[in-house]
């Protein structure tokens, strides 16, 4: 690619309202998506980045969108989806959300309370229905069976990379600065990337999405 490429970044947790005082959500702190932005426009990219509620400052990038849940999340990427020639799906989005919204704060009652789950939509699959750039990358945070599960995903959501991490390790992964991973791409190999900064795997990423991008 002779231009710059735009980059479609995705980071942080999504957040899912119950009442006006509650919601469902992750520990997700954004920290590897913003880190895949940054380095994308260090080097030159144009980045668009879509991120969910995250106390850390968003990196200086060329748009950045804040938004609440997967839904919003859902417009902002299939708004942007045309644009885009990488798409960095790092945001940990609500795999469920809360049936209905109470307006009011839900009083405690006697006994328990059960809340009904509806499914959210892909992200990934509803975007690249839209237009599949040329490099789409998913990430897979698995508490087992990583490479195995995290190859159906790269099969299921046509992935050309993912980037796949075991959740259950100590002092990485979700809000740590460090994470240990796992590249697999659609040939079947697999990158292993040992514990190190969320900065050094956003280098190796965005190494990978160039060497995609030139062939
Ligand atoms: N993803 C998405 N939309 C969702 C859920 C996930 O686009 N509603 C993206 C994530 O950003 C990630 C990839 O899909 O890049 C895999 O997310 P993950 O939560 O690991 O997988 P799920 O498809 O949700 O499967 P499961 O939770 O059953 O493991």
């Amino acid at each position: 690619m002779n231009r710059k490429p735009t980059y479609l970044v995705t980071a942080g947790p999504t957040r899912e309202p119950v009442d006006p005082v509650r919601f469902i959500s992750n520990p997700s702190s954004g920290k590897m998506g913003f880190a895949v932005a940054r380095e994308a426009k260090r080097r030159g990219a144009r980045v668009i980045l879509i991120y969910g509620p995250a106390a850390l400052v968003p990196p200086r990038v060329d748009e950045a969108v804040g938004v609440r849940t997967a839904r919003d999340m859902m417009d902002a990427v299939t708004g942007f989806i045309g644009e885009a020639d990488v798409l960095v799906m790092a945001a940990a989005v609500c795999d469920y959300r809360p049936a209905g919204y109470s307006e009011n704060k839900i009083k405690k009652g006697a006994g328990g309370l059960t809340l009904e789950l509806v499914e959210n939509p892909d992200i990934l699959t509803e975007a690249c229905k839209v237009k599949r750039p040329c490099v789409v990358v998913g990430f897979a945070a698995e508490s087992g069976n990583l490479l195995e599960n995290a190859r159906v995903k790269l099969e299921k959501k046509h992935l050309d990379l993912i980037v796949a991490n075991d959740i259950t390790s100590p002092g990485m992964g979700f809000g740590s600065d460090y994470n240990a991973v796992a590249i697999l791409d659609r040939d079947g190999n697999v990158e292993n990337i040992d514990r190190t900064t969320k900065e050094e795997i956003a280098v190796r990423i965005i190494d990978r999405i160039e060497s995609l991008l030139a062939g």
